[in-house]
């Protein structure tokens, strides 16, 4: 038998499971017990670390001591449930103990990660579970490479790991390593082409089935199913039909059919991923049809096999006239999807990205998650960095994660986000076939980061960080570890200091959204403005004097929100239009904040390189000099997003900088 172990092409990266990552694991005697398919992946992966590392790995004995036992055994082990299992190490036995077989390929990988710390001292046993069913991956990959948006929509990472030339890649070994990538992280979903499918891609669901199939087969070694992106107008361009009315008789046999068919390929598919009635999609709008009708007729297609539908909530008119100020785009998922709640079928899960607007720094957490309780919910977050520098710049997007899954909708004595995204926790994924998997090597980390989030919402970002290090760069001394330290914790803030100040979004370049053009969308129709003039900026979202988004929120929120006077600084001109006078709670007044924060934010990105180029010594030569490239490019496009900025805001508001620093 062939390993399950993929080989790496030539080249490639091998991210967080370097074979030195198994040391530990590979010098042991180790035990497994149990049957199924991923225990065979297991098993695999134990061999293999044995044989770089001298341990031995033994197959359901009984008798003898071991240093590991890893144990699918059942009803013990049954309360962590079937992707859960149980740790302990006692007299000198490490064991791992799961339900099921997937919660022993989760076990292993936390075996991996303790490294030696698994095989000191004692542990009472200890329960792991993760937090939701599902934690997925969307891939935003066209099959044929699209005009615009290329082979992969918003990504920076190469081409697709799936799909090249109009096919899906006749060679899987990638994939497969993929899969293992995100099976240490805890990922076990994988939705396999973009939102916005186009007409090559609609096949995938019917005639092309058999490419998805290959891609799940690769992937399924390691417990990730897998999901299809399907166009809601699939009865009319692939069946022929006049309509694709969810309530039409026709069109629900059609999906009924079509839903059979990718199950007959693919038993353990997933489900459906739709964007619909979204910047030009197709959806049940166009039939006077609720997003409740849409979503429940493909619920009822898959739930004779247990599959999901993926709705998501990024419903809003993206043909606004920008003179028109009633009109507020962040209220849309709210407007649309409050009213539908306890509609839903119990296997329709609603997608909402974490904020109102799209994927900007800092956003405020949609208030979407606090107003439907009768509806699964997941939680939508972008580890493609479209709106945070397109993997040239770095930004570790951890802390603005944990931040958005640790909010409490209903205030203190609320539940959180993550508790409260049944229906999962999903991002959009940065990986493509770059030898470094994510473009920017440190991009990694938040792929990385993104899984452990999914699987313990409440986890310290910051801890998940470490295990990143430790895990990609086994032997790192620790000037390594403090040095990558140091350039990612906090290079989500330092983003935010150089572009669109105080939680206002946007002000990039129109279509590709890369580099500052304070104006690119003020005068669109796409509904992202900040309205700044001579004497403010900002959006009055309040509901005394604004557009009314404020009051989507509960208390302690809404009222926070309302008054300029209680918003927090950093989501102020969100909410309000204010004076470039206005004092924030910092003491400082917007004007000084904008000019302090952009000065700083450059001076952090020139720290951060300079610290990047004293780890020469310690980092592979390819990987350093990667870096090294990004940092460049990091550090003149942060000059030009505050040489804009600040040249726009003095010229605007005639407010010079207290300092004299230069501004344009
Ligand atoms: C953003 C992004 C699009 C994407 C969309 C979505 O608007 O720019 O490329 O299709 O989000 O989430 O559907």
């Amino acid at each position: 038998m062939p390993s399950t172990v993929p080989v790496l092409p030539e080249g490639v990266d091998p991210a967080w499971l370097p074979p030195d990552a198994f040391r530990a694991l590979g010098s042991r005697r180790t035990l497994i017990h149990g049957s199924g398919p991923l225990v065979e992946t297991v098993h695999d992966e134990v061999t293999l670390a044995c044989a770089q590392f001298g341990g031995q790995v033994v197959r359901d004995a009984t008798s003898a001591s071991y240093d590991l036992v890893l144990r699918v055994a059942g009803d013990d082990g049954a309360e962590v449930g079937e992707e859960g299992f149980l740790y302990e190490r006692a007299a000198g036995t490490t064991t791992v103990t799961a339900a099921g077989h997937r919660g022993l390929l989760y076990g292993l990988f936390h075996v991996v990660r303790l490294g030696e710390d698994a095989f000191r001292g004692t542990r009472p046993r200890e329960a792991h579970r993760p937090a939701t069913a599902l934690r997925m991956l969307d891939h935003w990959d066209n099959v044929a490479v699209h005009p615009v948006m290329g082979q992969v929509e918003r990504g920076y990472a190469g081409g697709s790991l799936f799909w090249q030339d109009g096919r899906a890649r006749g060679d899987t070994e990638r994939v497969r390593a993929y899969g293992r990538l995100l099976a240490a992280c805890g990922v076990n979903a994988v939705s396999v082409n973009n939102v916005n499918v186009h007409d090559v891609e609609a096949h995938l669901l019917t005639d092309r089935i058999g490419e998805v199939a290959q891609i799940a087969e690769a992937l399924r070694p390691y417990g990730i199913r897998t999901h299809l992106s399907v166009t809601f107008a699939a009865p009319v361009v692939l069946g022929r039909l006049p309509t694709a009315d969810p309530l039409d008789g026709a069109v629900r046999a059609w999906w009924a059919k079509a839903a059979r068919g990718v199950f007959e390929a693919i038993p353990d598919f997933g489900g459906f991923v739709v964007k619909a009635d979204s910047e030009g999609r197709p959806g049940p709008f166009a039939y006077g049809r609720t997003h409740a009708d849409g979503a429940n007729m493909l619920a009822a297609a898959l739930a004779p096999y247990d599959g999901t539908v993926h709705w998501r909530a990024f419903v809003y008119d993206h043909r606004q006239d920008w003179r028109d100020r009633s009109t507020d785009r962040a209220r849309a998922a709210y407007d649309h999807f409050a009213p539908l709640d306890g509609e839903f079928d119990a296997n329709a899960v609603l997608q909402v990205k974490h904020g109102p607007m799209d994927f900007q720094v800092r956003e405020p957490v949609s208030p979407v998650f606090g107003a439907l309780r009768r509806t699964r919910v997941a939680v939508e977050v972008q580890a493609t960095q479209e709106y945070t520098g397109q993997q040239r710049h770095a930004c570790w997007l951890g802390p603005m994660w944990s931040e958005v899954l640790r909010f409490r909708p209903g205030g203190e004595q609320g539940l959180t986000v993550g508790e409260l995204a049944t229906g999962g926790s999903v991002a959009v994924s940065n990986a493509g076939d770059d030898p470094f998997w994510t473009g920017h090597p440190l991009a990694q980390a938040n792929l990385y980061t993104f899984g452990r989030l999914a699987w313990r919402p409440d986890a310290d970002p910051l801890r998940i960080l470490d295990e990143w290090i430790a895990l990609t760069f086994p032997s790192a001394p620790e000037r390594l570890a403090a040095g990558l330290r140091a350039v990612l914790r906090n290079s989500w803030r330092t983003y935010e200091k150089y572009t669109a100040p105080l939680g206002v979004g946007f002000m990039v370049q129109p279509g590709h959204h890369y580099g500052p053009a304070v104006d690119g969308y003020e005068y669109s129709p796409w509904g992202t403005y900040h309205f700044a003039d001579r004497d403010g900026i900002g959006v009055d979202r309040s509901a005394a004097t604004g557009t009314g988004y404020a009051s989507q929120y509960g208390e302690p929120w809404s009222a926070l929100y309302e008054s300029a006077v209680s918003c927090p600084d950093e989501l102020l001109l969100f909410f309000h239009h204010v004076p470039y006078g206005h004092v924030l709670k910092s003491g400082k007044t917007v004007a000084q904040h904008i000019y302090d924060t952009h000065f700083e934010g450059v001076e952090e990105v020139e720290e951060a390189r300079r610290v990047w180029a004293g780890l020469a010594d310690l980092v592979a030569p390819a990987r350093h000099a990667r870096v090294a490239e990004r940092y460049d490019e990091q550090v003149r496009g942060a000059r030009e997003w505050r040489d804009q900025v600040n040249s726009y805001f003095l010229r605007k508001s005639g407010i010079p900088d207290e300092r004299g620093r230069t501004i344009y």
